[in-house]
Formats: C-alpha cells, sequence, structure tokens
C-alpha cells in the first residue's frame, strides 16, 4: 500500500493510537511503528503483552510513545485499565500478532490487558499477524483470522521474507510504513469517503449466472454474489444512485434498486437496459461464457443416458459495454484468474481489460487463502489502465468493495467529466 506522508499525517495527528505489541522477534519493529505514530502526530498508547517484554524492552517503549507502556490488566493505578483505554482509542493496532492473540481475540477470551482492551473497544482495529509460515498457514490461524475480517476487523498481510531461526518464507511482519499507511487509511475510512458517489448513477451485476440444461437442471458457477452485494451497498451508503443486477440469492441491500435475472442473457439484456443512463458500470458478476445450445424442454430422463450437450458462446457483456460505452462512463470488471504469482496475475487482468476495454479491472487469485469464491473475505489487485497496480489484502467483502470504489472516485476525479454532462451514447 503506498503511503502517502502528508495526508497520513494529516489523519493521524492528535488520534489517540493504542499500539499493540506481542511476543514475537518482530517485536522490535514495532519500535520503529510506534515512532513513526508519534511522528505523524497521533498520541501512541503502548500496550505490551509479558511476552512482549522477553522480546523488546518496555523503557523503548516508555521513551518514545506518549505515554509509559502498560503490560497488566491489574496492579496499576487503575482498576479497570481495559475499558478507560478501549474507549479513549481512535484506533487499535496490534503489531507484530501472535497466533495466540489473534486466536484468543476471535474467541473473545480477555487473557491479558490487550485482549480485553481489543473486546472493549468500539475504534476500528488494524491487525498485523508475523509468525512461522506454518502457523500462519495453519488453518485455525486462517479460520480465526477470517473471523476477525468477517466482524470488520483490517489486517496488514505478513509478507514473505527471512523469519527467526534462519528460515524464509509467508510470516514476516509487514513493512512500517506500510502498516503506519493502513491505520491512516482506516481512520480516514469513515470520514472523508462519507458521501464521495452523491448522485452517481452505479450499475453493479453480482452472482454467477445458472444456464439450464433442461426443465429441472442447469450449468451454474461458484460465485455467491457477495462481491457484487457489497458493492452495491457501498456505494449506495456513499451516496450513489445504485442499480443491482443479480443472480444471487442474497437479500436486496437497503436503497438499491434490485432487478434479479438468472441466465447470462437476461443480465445482458438487463445491464444493456440501464447502461445509458450509468455512470459507472461495475461487472462484478460472473457470467457464464457458454449455454447449452438447445436447452431440452421438459426433464431428461436418467434412463435416456446422459443427455447431449452442445455449448454455444455467450455474449460477452464486458466486452460489449467497452466497445459502444460514451465517454465519461466508468467501466469496471472483474477477473478470478488461478494465476502463477502477483505478477501473473497482473498480466492478466492487464489482458483483460485491454481486450474489454474496462478502465479497471479487479483481479484475484482463486486460489489464495480466503481470497476464492464464496466466502466471506476478499484480497484482490486492482489494475488500472495507468499507475501501479494497488493491492488490496484479505479483508471483509465490504472493505474490498470500499477500495474498489475509492478507485473509481480518483478516476472519475483524474479527468472523467461528471454525471450526465457527454453527450448521449449510442
Ligand atoms: N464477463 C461478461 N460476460 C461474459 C463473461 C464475463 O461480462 N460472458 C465479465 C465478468 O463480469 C468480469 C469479466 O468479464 O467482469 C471477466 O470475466 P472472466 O470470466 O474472468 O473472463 P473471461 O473473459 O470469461 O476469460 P477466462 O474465463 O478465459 O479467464
Amino acid at each position: 500500500m503506498p503511503a502517502d506522508g502528508d495526508a497520513d499525517s494529516a489523519v493521524l495527528r492528535g488520534a489517540c493510537v493504542v499500539l499493540g505489541v506481542t511476543g514475537g522477534v518482530a517485536a522490535y519493529k514495532a519500535v520503529e511503528i510506534c515512532r513513526r505514530l508519534v511522528d505523524a502526530g497521533a498520541h501512541v498508547v503502548p500496550v505490551l503483552t509479558r511476552a512482549a517484554t522477553e522480546f523488546v524492552g518496555a523503557a523503548t517503549f516508555s521513551a518514545l510513545a506518549s505515554e509509559p507502556v502498560q503490560t497488566a490488566l491489574f496492579g496499576g493505578p487503575d482498576p479497570i485499565p481495559h475499558t478507560r483505554l478501549g474507549r479513549r482509542a481512535d484506533l487499535v493496532v496490534v503489531a507484530p500478532a501472535t497466533a495466540r492473540l489473534i486466536g484468543e481475540y476471535a474467541a473473545g477470551i480477555s487473557a491479558d490487558l490487550l485482549v480485553a482492551t481489543l473486546l472493549a473497544t468500539r475504534a476500528p482495529v488494524l491487525i498485523c499477524p508475523a509468525m512461522h509460515t506454518e502457523m500462519w498457514e495453519h488453518p485455525a490461524v486462517q479460520d480465526n483470522v477470517a473471523r476477525l475480517v468477517a466482524r470488520g476487523v483490517a489486517v496488514v498481510e505478513p509478507a514473505a521474507g527471512r523469519l527467526a531461526g534462519g528460515d524464509t518464507g509467508t510470516g514476516r511482519l509487514a513493512d512500517p510504513a506500510d502498516i503506519v499507511a493502513a491505520a491512516a487509511a482506516l481512520l480516514r475510512r469513515p470520514r472523508e469517503r462519507a458521501r464521495d458517489l452523491e448522485g452517481v448513477r452505479v450499475l453493479v451485476t453480482a452472482g454467477g449466472t445458472r444456464e439450464p440444461l433442461d426443465a429441472v437442471r442447469v450449468i451454474a458457477n461458484r460465485s455467491s454474489g457477495r462481491q457484487g452485494h457489497a458493492l452495491a451497498e457501498e456505494a449506495a451508503a456513499r451516496g450513489a444512485r445504485v442499480r443491482l443486477v443479480t443472480a444471487a440469492e442474497l437479500d436486496a441491500p437497503a436503497g438499491v434498486e434490485v432487478v434479479r435475472v438468472e441466465t447470462a442473457a437476461q443480465l445482458a439484456s438487463a445491464v444493456h437496459a440501464a447502461a445509458p443512463e450509468s455512470d459507472v458500470i461495475v461487472m462484478a458478476a460472473a457470467v457464464a461464457d457458454f449455454r447449452p445450445a438447445a436447452p431440452i424442454p421438459g426433464k431428461w430422463k436418467k434412463r435416456d443416458g446422459p443427455p447431449p450437450l452442445l455449448l454455444e458462446p455467450t455474449e460477452d457483456v464486458l466486452a460489449a459495454l467497452g466497445a459502444r460505452r460514451r465517454p465519461g462512463q466508468v467501466l469496471v470488471g472483474f477477473a478470478a484468474e488461478a494465476a502463477a504469482g502477483p505478477a501473473a496475475l497482473v498480466a492478466a487482468a492487464r489482458a483483460k481489460l485491454e481486450e474489454k476495454g474496462a478502465d479497471l479491472v479487479v483481479a484475484n487469485d482463486v486460489r489464495e487463502p480466503g481470497a476464492g469464491f464464496g466466502g466471506e473475505t476478499n484480497a484482490v489487485t486492482i489494475v488500472g489502465r495507468t499507475g501501479e497496480p494497488t493491492r488490496v489484502p484479505l479483508g471483509s467483502k465490504r472493505t474490498i468493495a470500499a477500495a474498489v470504489l475509492d478507485a473509481v472516485v480518483r478516476l472519475r476525479a483524474a479527468g472523467s467529466p461528471p454525471t450526465g454532462q457527454q453527450g448521449d451514447e449510442q
């Protein structure tokens, strides 16, 4: 995540940040995070677990931070330090976060002052895990992280690199500069995003289409539609007039006009009907690329053996929109890929962007933990025509939606003519 120093300082200045530090080798890097937060003008309250004090001296933090280190639930001057800390905090950052801390927080077990503070606070929380690769990849840890993310906790994923004991792999604490940038982004979110799509007409598609084979059987895909619904919800919350064309069996988000469809053809006609009056189109649906050429009327009987299965291509809706959109309209596509690494993912997204004439492509690697179809979380890379791709780490689908719409807002601000002032497309 690129750090924008001045903008970060503006949002961090005066903010009360509880900096939780747990017992891992990376605890020494929390000193650098503390210093950066203080330099940006934040009021930093360090909370160290007992294990953290084995790795780095409390005196170091006390000297750098805005207040002395706190470590214990009991024995200090305050009989209920966790509720006081939780209420004062504008933000809680835990770096490094061990598997134990993540597990106790996910399970709601307040074994020490830091977990008790996390459970007592209503402020946004940023968790920065660091541990050995095997531990990070263990299903128990991944499940706990996913539970926290689904509850709205932000996570800066560990990076690949050298680990304790001379090992290498994923599990190393993310760069302190990236952690401070993520902290600033979290504080900025409610204040500045508020209504930045006021009156903008946004068309979103969602879900996986189902193509009939006969009267009871369909060809479908694994898309749940949650990412598209989260996009519609987030756009509406930011003031947009949203139409959601959905093939998903999910409730309609509040304040959104919903068109329910089942097949690729129905989705295409609903989209083409709304496209001329849309300022932004986000194609999050997993549209079938092929459908049975001649669906069987009635129900095919098993005794007749396997049914004939001749497929024909469907319309590529995104490519059609890209070929005949009006100037100023922002077109966002999605790309679910099984890529061999981040560079291959970006290359595949770029190719799709060119092929289909989109302005942005939101790519995810379906093999990455937490980023596949169907779950509550996602992790994406947003690729545009210019500039560096933006990596959006593992987060709730609503958080991903917010990052996608941030990119749309930036694109509109960078030169697209404002809403409804161009000539009509045709
Ligand atoms: N899309 C579409 N119409 C289709 C198929 C896909 O509009 N018939 C859109 C999707 O909504 C998505 C984007 O195209 O925004 C990319 O879809 P994807 O399935 O990843 O790409 P394909 O073009 O189908 O290529 P492939 O499956 O070979 O990767």
